[in-house]
């Protein structure tokens, strides 16, 4: 061998064993070792208190309860483009939980989205917001969660293909996507828009459904709140893209996150519904945090918008007369929406002007879809909006000409294409929705997440 190559070969054997321990390092973790469940009562009251608000806002129990099943054991089917991901029993069950987890083990979940025994987690669980989440409320969750009652419910085996069904993958994926940082408070603004930013890129992880992805599944960060997709839902976009008829201010906020309806907005529906409903039982300052921050997001309006929105308020709170014309679509409004949704009713049955509908502005019409056949449903034990659902009585080629006439006659926004796909695309995710989805708004997931202990 001449000199030069043997210095070649050595390069490559620097560089081969170089590679392979920073492959190593991003792929390997290490166990963390098995404890025993702590007994309850290590957790003090008002901790476990602080951990049931937190678990609230980071909507734990969405993907954690299966509709009619245990508190936090797991077995949700997570649709992704990738396959199916199945939600961890999250209980402290030792064999089957979490009940080995040392709070270390926990705290690197959150953050690195690595189980105890050192494997990846798939970002579906959505630890690149809980990775923002501090170390004090980390533990405040801890203690929630080694509280509740262990559940024996063996984890369900994700369908996923070759080669994503490697978790070492993952790790790739991590180092593309994961940014670890703390959040660091902004010195220029309020303590409570600084609260409220906390929260929403953290534990509420509102981006997770708000923001578009790109083809590897990681949120765009370039198009924050532009609009996200969620089990055949459009979560509308929330920044200065927003579809909403009457721009979004921080005291609309409020309402609509805390009592999931707002007369200018109306209601929230689907996987909102269920946001909603977690965000009704937590402080009220956080959900005030989480509304002023998100305003800022939004924007001030521009006086054209401004404009807009006032002159589409004025027109929905003056009762117009029915259309005059008797297209297929308008006959149906008239006949079955009308009475509620034109005469000012007051709730259960009155619902919003379908002029101030983000539903019917929004760039596609999933959503309405989805709305007109599932209806609104009540929630016990409130005075809540009531509508209909009107699957079995309309069919597709009707709903069609029905969303058509509604696009038309109540927005500014140009038609939309392919509704009758939508229409039966939205039958379809209703049928398995129905058979999948967590607990619905009205039957909290977790009593014990409701009483003040
Ligand atoms: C959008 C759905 C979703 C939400 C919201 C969610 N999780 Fe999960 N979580 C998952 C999925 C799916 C997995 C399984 C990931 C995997 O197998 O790789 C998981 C895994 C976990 C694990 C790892 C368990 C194990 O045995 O490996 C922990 C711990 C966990 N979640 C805690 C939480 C906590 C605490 C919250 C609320 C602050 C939460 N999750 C909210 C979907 C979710
Ligand atoms: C699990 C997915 C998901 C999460 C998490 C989520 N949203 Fe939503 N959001 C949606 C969907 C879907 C809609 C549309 C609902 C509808 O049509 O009624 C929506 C609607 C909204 C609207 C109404 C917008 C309009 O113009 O009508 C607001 C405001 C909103 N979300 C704010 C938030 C905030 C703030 C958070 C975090 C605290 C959040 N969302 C978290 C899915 C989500
Ligand atoms: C019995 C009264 C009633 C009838 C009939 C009814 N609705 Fe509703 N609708 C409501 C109520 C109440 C709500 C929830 C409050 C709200 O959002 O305005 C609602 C909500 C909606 C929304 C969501 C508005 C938003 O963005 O929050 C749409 C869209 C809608 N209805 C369309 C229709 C259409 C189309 C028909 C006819 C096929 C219809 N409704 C029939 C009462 C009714």
């Amino acid at each position: 061998m001449t000199r030069s190559s043997r210095l070649i070969t050595s390069g490559i054997a620097v560089v081969l064993i170089a590679g392979t321990a920073t492959a190593f390092a991003i792929v390997w973790r290490p166990v963390i070792p098995a404890i025993d469940p702590p007994a309850p009562h290590a957790f003090d009251a008002a901790l476990i208190k602080r951990g049931r608000d937190l678990a609230a806002i980071g909507n734990c129990n969405e993907c954690h309860t299966v509709r009619g099943g245990k508190n936090f054991a797991g077995g949700l089917p997570v649709p992704t483009p990738f396959g199916t991901i199945y939600s961890s029993n999250i209980t402290p069950d030792a064999k089957t939980g979490i009940g080995q987890w040392s709070e270390a083990a926990f705290r690197r979940a959150m953050r690195d989205g690595v189980n105890r025994k050192g494997q990846h987690l798939y970002p579906t669980f959505p630890y690149d917001h809980f990775t923002h989440v501090s170390d004090e409320d980390d533990h405040a969750l801890y203690a929630f969660l080694m509280t509740r009652q262990p559940v024996d419910a063996p984890s369900r085996q994700n369908q996923i293909s070759f080669p994503l069904n490697r978790r070492p993958v993952i790790s790739g994926w991590k180092l593309l996507f994961l940014r670890r940082d703390t959040y660091q408070p902004d010195a220029t603004r309020s303590a409570e828009w600084n609260r409220g930013a906390y929260l929403v890129t953290g534990l509420a992880h509102c981006g997770a459904c708000h923001t578009p992805r790109n083809a590897l599944g990681a949120e765009r960060v370039n198009a924050r709140f532009a609009g996200g997709d969620v089990d055949n839902w459009l979560a509308y976009a929330l920044n200065d893209r927003s579809h909403a008829p009457v721009p979004w201010d921080a005291d609309a906020l409020y309402m609509y996150l805390r009592s999931g309806w707002h007369p200018d907005h109306g209601t929230a529906r689907g996987p909102m519904a269920q946001v909603v409903s977690n965000l009704s039982s937590v402080p009220d300052g956080d959900v005030r945090a989480i509304a002023v921050y998100m305003a800022d997001i939004s924007g001030a309006p521009t006086p054209d918008r401004k404009r807009e929105g006032e002159a589409t308020l004025a027109q929905a709170r003056s009762p117009s007369q029915a259309s005059q014309t008797d297209t297929a679509g308008a006959t149906i409004y008239a006949g079955a929406c009308a009475s509620c949704h034109e005469t000012n009713r007051p709730l259960p049955y009155g619902g919003v002007s379908l002029a101030l509908s983000t539903a019917v502005s929004s760039p596609d019409p999933r959503n309405l879809a989805n709305v007109v056949l599932a209806g609104v449903s009540a929630v016990e034990g409130e005075r809540s909006p009531i509508m209909p659902g009107f699957a079995d009585s309309i069919n597709d080629a009707q709903m069609s000409a029905l969303l058509n006439y509604v696009r038309a006659r109540f927005s500014k926004q140009p038609p939309w294409s392919g509704v009758e796909k939508t229409v039966q695309d939205a039958r379809r995710a209703q049928a398995a929705f129905l058979l999948t989805s967590p607990a619905p708004r009205n039957a909290p997931a977790d009593p014990q997440q409701r009483e003040k202990p």
